[in-house]
């Protein structure tokens, strides 16, 4: 970094922006294969969270891919790079107050653990999709599992690129195994439990 950038303090922080919304700020990051329901947790959850009057934003690999990171593919170095962006855009929502959805396969554990070093201890909250592949291969809502197993798709998370479980995540979703109602009501009564909310 230049070192003639210097960082400038603003008269209005992050706790006072959060007192104007009533509740903490926060990152939920989902992660997990494609197919293992983040996006669609997420979007159950935001639902639910704007019912109470919580104020989110949810950032998902597909559209962001479409617009911040549409310059980046599939690679490691990639995957590495749009995990970067997002975790930097996130840590923006984060300070102006806001509580911050993402879903992003994000593969590997030091990126994640990046974006949880970006922010206070307590607002990165890391949700782990725990949907084994065979059932995500199984729902295939894209038919992009397909197309990996036929050779049409370099790359793919599962089939021929990595995926690194969460070493120790603060949550974890069997969608295989439990409802959305249940998946999105765990998440409700952790962010309760934290204070986070309610
Ligand atoms: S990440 O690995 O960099 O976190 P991200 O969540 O942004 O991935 O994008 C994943 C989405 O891109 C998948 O849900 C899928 O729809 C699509 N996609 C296209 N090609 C691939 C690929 N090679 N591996 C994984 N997902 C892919």
């Amino acid at each position: 970094m230049d070192e003639n950038i210097v960082w400038h303090n603003y008269a209005v922080d992050k706790t006072q922006r959060s007192k104007l919304k009533g509740h903490k700020p926060c990152i939920l990051w989902f992660t997990g294969f494609s197919g293992s329901g983040k996006s669609t947790v997420a979007n159950a959850l935001e639902h639910a969270l704007q019912e109470q009057g919580i104020h989110t934003y949810l950032l998902d690999g597909d559209n962001v891919r479409h617009g911040l990171c549409k310059d980046l593919g599939f690679s490691d170095e990639d995957r590495v790079e749009n995990i970067r962006r997002v975790g930097e855009l996130s840590k923006l929502m984060v300070d102006a107050g806001l509580m911050v959805l993402t879903a992003f396969i994000s593969p590997f554990q030091a990126e994640r653990d990046m974006v949880r070093s970006l922010v206070q201890s307590d607002e990165f909250i890391e949700v782990y999709l725990d949907t084994p592949l065979e059932v995500c291969e199984q729902r295939d809502p894209k038919g992009l599992y397909k197309k990996a197993r036929a050779g049409e798709i370099k790359h793919f998370t599962g089939i021929d690129s990595t995926y690194e479980p969460p070493i120790n995540p603060e949550i974890c979703l069997n969608t295989a195994e439990q409802s959305l109602a249940e998946s999105v009501q765990q998440l409700i009564n952790y962010l309760e439990s934290k204070n986070i909310i309610g």
